[in-house]
């Protein structure tokens, strides 16, 4: 067993992103241009979608997309309490309230039940974060959408590549948002992508992060372009550079590879967990492509005698870096003082946090590291069981 320290992630990259990256800064042409409109056409091939916006952010994206829709100040966009700030804090740049949502204790996915009890006269949007590459229950939230005119907007930072009911992520809801952030299954360093059928959408996307600037600008530093541009909204400056695409075009030819990866070691993890009453091993729900983002674990607190936090410390002794997924929105200073919400109003994400560790899964994991991560937890579980 190694003792060296196994970070949390590392992304895959390889020498075919290397040289890709070379050629794009000896091209002399770093920002947006044809490899971003590459990287776009290749990402609707793959996912099956009309159109692909490329952005430098999911956070982007996923602000786009609301702007998209028509999103405005006063409305309320309803999106789960267990995910990043990113899915929330989009809301508030309208103005908007972002209306908190607990989860279902086994997917940690949005409980649509809870959905239709958050609408209101003022609701505009759902936002339903496919937790950990897991799809969520994506009927029933149609359904609902469908019942209350409401745009479904799909936080998919996580799931990629992933399905449900034999449908590609990036095909189901109104718009879908993807991020390429370091840690995620593909990544361009920083970077995201916008999915959508509707041509509109995605032209109103696509000018919208460009300055609200009309018509291919960043054609107008070469020869078929011209010094003419019109600026006909104040948008924002959310364009992917073609050093970022050069990366994602070449982890997107990979992304099939690094899903089987991820799945491998979950399946791992499942199988050499599955005798520790301990820990409870991550939910898969029939029919349903998981993209493995995270494998995150619940401790069984009443038999342990160490709580969340000393678990992972004694992880990290062992050489083990690990993460939380998520501290649920309504725990944090901002939206608990804000918003007036209590531990109470959202029971199922309240108590889930406390028990909950995300370990190391990732296609750079040698057999001997998921190992070593498998030891140490079995270790601790031995060590610390009541
Ligand atoms: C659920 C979720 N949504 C959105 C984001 C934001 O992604 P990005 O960093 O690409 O803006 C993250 C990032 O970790 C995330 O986990």
């Amino acid at each position: 067993m190694s003792n060296e320290f196994l970070p949390f992630h590392l992304p895959e990259i390889g020498p075919e992103e290397i040289r890709s990256v070379v050629e794009t800064l000896e091209s002399g042409w770093l920002t947006s241009g044809a490899k971003v409109k590459k990287f776009e056409e290749d990402f609707s091939r793959f996912i099956g979608c009309q159109y692909s916006v490329a952005v430098n952010s999911c956070t982007a994206a996923l602000h786009l997309a609301l702007e998209a829709v028509g999103v405005d100040e006063g409305d309320e966009v309803i999106v789960p309490t267990t995910t990043f700030t990113a899915t929330a804090e989009v809301v508030l740049y309208f103005k908007a309230k972002p209306v908190l949502v607990d989860c279902r204790p086994n997917t940690f996915n949005i409980d649509p039940d809870l959905i239709e009890r958050a609408i209101t006269a003022k609701t505009r949007a759902i936002i339903p974060v496919h937790f950990a590459g897991q799809s969520c229950d994506m009927e029933a939230i149609l359904q609902i959408a469908r019942k209350h005119k409401l745009y479904v907007i799909e936080d998919a930072a996580h799931a990629l590549p992933a399905k449900y009911h034999g449908k590609t992520i990036g095909t189901i809801g109104d718009i879908t948002c993807f991020s390429f952030y370091a840690t995620k299954t593909i990544t361009t360093g920083e970077g995201g992508m916008a999915t959508t059928q509707n041509p509109e959408w995605a032209a109103r996307m696509r000018m919208m992060s460009l300055h609200g600037i009309s018509h291919d600008a960043w054609k107008r530093y070469t020869k078929e372009g011209s010094w003419y541009y019109e600026v006909v909204r104040p948008g924002f400056k959310y364009n992917l550079t073609d050093i970022g695409a050069a990366i994602g075009i070449e982890q997107l030819k990979k992304c099939d590879a690094f899903g089987a990866a991820r799945t491998r070691i979950a399946a791992t993890y499942d199988q050499r967990f599955s005798d520790l009453c301990e820990i409870e091993t991550p939910v898969c729900e029939p029919d349903v492509q998981h993209a493995w983002h995270l494998y995150v674990i619940q401790l069984d607190l009443e038999r342990l005698r160490i709580n969340r936090g000393q678990f992972i410390e004694t992880l990290k002794e062992q050489g083990i870096g690990t993460s939380v997924h998520f501290i649920p929105l309504h725990l944090h200073p901002y939206y608990r003082d804000n918003f007036g919400y209590t531990p109470d109003d959202f029971p199922k994400s309240t108590e889930i946090y406390q028990r909950i560790i995300s370990l190391p899964i990732y296609p750079k994991m040698t057999e001997s590291q998921i190992e070593h991560v498998v030891e140490a937890v079995r270790k601790t579980v031995q060590r610390y069981r009541r």
